[in-house]
């Protein structure tokens, strides 16, 4: 909504020939948005009764007030309880090009405020391809005139004309252009018709709406923008790839020195200690047995891993043996639990045999890379003699034993 006060208007004095004496007026000029509503405020204070009219005829009235109440024509809105306070500005609902008039306030005779309203030149920003119609809305009231201006020329040329619903085109237009109230229809534009265009009042001189056209030509496809956001896309997941490259493996590596420490701190735990007791026994066999549920597992699961398996192999293999030389510890140190004793020599045994199952077939195995199978070759065969020891040594130190319960049973049965 626009308002006008004396201040902001240009004083134009008008020598009025229908009154008795001649008049000073200021005229305003208020702009306002299409559809928009606006007030046009009157710089009087009006004791007695004030009229609204239009300015180059006084005989057209469109709002009154006096004393008692207020009346307005249909758009137009005066407010009595504004007019008693002194307030005696004219609301328009709604702005559209009929109400483009200069309006006069009367307060008495002598007093006249005018106002003239215009409403703001429409600017439409429009995108086309190749080949489409453009259409430009001419629901003013005629004549108006087409003034079309390409990007880079400082004038505009008129290429139309509309007068009493005929349209009048340039030649080169005429066979491109059709007038289809309140349309004017410019067939098949090309990237050459890019520019504004402007319909013109040309009663009024006012510009009423420019249509700033650009085309697109069909064969370019992809606009800039699309061709930017895919560049874009592209950067971005080549970005995430790179990341990726040098992340993973090192998060790889550290998961598997993580699972390596927690198998080796489980297998420390299995270690027996100097002073065990029976109970402290028992807990250092669960250890036991949880430690190698989990060399187990970690074998189980790098077995196929490309890069790991090997270390990994080397790695649980070395904790077994450990485990097992804590296993023969337990035994020796704890005389009477044959239980254990027995189930580590069972599983060397075991052990052995598995190794010796391993060499008859690696051998020709393609999967085994040569130098990992020469390591392989290696580890087992250290791994099967150091156990056929300790398994000799156990055979020993049993058949001593036994040699001794023979000769006391002898002895008692004597
Ligand atoms: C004028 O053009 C508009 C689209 O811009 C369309 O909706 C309307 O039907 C057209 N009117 C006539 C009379 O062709």
């Amino acid at each position: 909504m626009q308002s006008c006060s004396i201040h902001h208007c240009v004083l134009f004095f008008l020598t009025l020939t229908f009154t008795t004496a001649p008049v000073s007026a200021a005229v305003c000029s208020t702009t306002v948005k299409l559809h928009q509503s606006v007030t046009l405020s009157c710089e009087y204070k009006c004791s007695g009764s004030v009229k609204w009219t239009l300015f180059n005829n006084r005989d057209v009235v469109f709002a009154r007030c006096d004393q008692t109440s207020c009346s307005s024509l249909e758009g137009y809105e005066i407010s009595h309880d504004q007019y008693l306070k002194g307030d005696l500005s004219l609301t328009i609902t709604a702005a559209d090009y009929s109400k483009r008039n200069t309006y006069s306030c009367e307060c008495r005779i002598s007093e006249i405020s005018t106002v003239s309203l215009s409403i703001e030149t429409v600017i439409s920003a429009v995108q086309m391809k190749s080949g489409k119609d453009l259409i430009l809305d001419l629901s003013v009231p005629e004549p108006v005139e087409v003034i079309y201006k390409s990007r880079d020329s400082a004038d505009g040329e008129q290429i139309c004309t509309v007068t009493q619903r005929s349209l009048q085109c340039k030649a080169e237009y005429t066979h491109r252009t059709s007038l289809s109230h309140p349309n004017i229809t410019l067939r098949d534009v090309q990237p050459s018709d890019s520019g504004s265009y402007t319909i013109r009042d040309t009663e009024n001189n006012e510009d009423i709406q420019i249509y700033t056209l650009s085309v697109e030509d069909e064969q370019s496809g992809i606009p800039v923008w699309g061709i930017i956001v895919i560049v874009l896309i592209l950067l971005a997941g080549l970005t995430g790839v790179l990341i990726y490259l040098k992340i993973a493996p090192h998060q790889e590596f550290i998961k598997l020195s993580r699972q390596l420490q927690s198998v080796d701190k489980l297998v420390k735990q299995a270690q027996p200690s100097q002073e065990q007791g029976n109970k402290s026994f028992n807990m250092t066999g669960a250890a036991l047995k949880k430690a190698e549920k989990e060399i187990d597992k970690l074998e189980q699961q790098y077995s196929e891993n490309s890069k790991y398996s090997e270390q990994v192999w080397l790695f649980c293999k070395a904790k077994r043996s450990e485990l097992n030389k804590y296993r023969l510890q337990y035994s020796c140190e704890e005389g009477g639990l044959l239980l254990t004793e027995r189930e580590g020599i069972m599983r060397m045994t075991e052990e052995v045999m598995n190794s010796l199952q391993q060499l008859r077939g690696g051998a020709g195995q393609e999967q085994v890379t040569s130098s990992k199978s020469t390591t392989m070759m290696d580890e087992m065969e250290n791994q099967v003699e150091k156990h056929l020891e300790e398994i000799e040594k156990w055979c020993g130190e049993r058949r001593v034993e036994l040699k001794d319960l023979i000769q006391q049973h002898r002895a008692g049965a004597v």
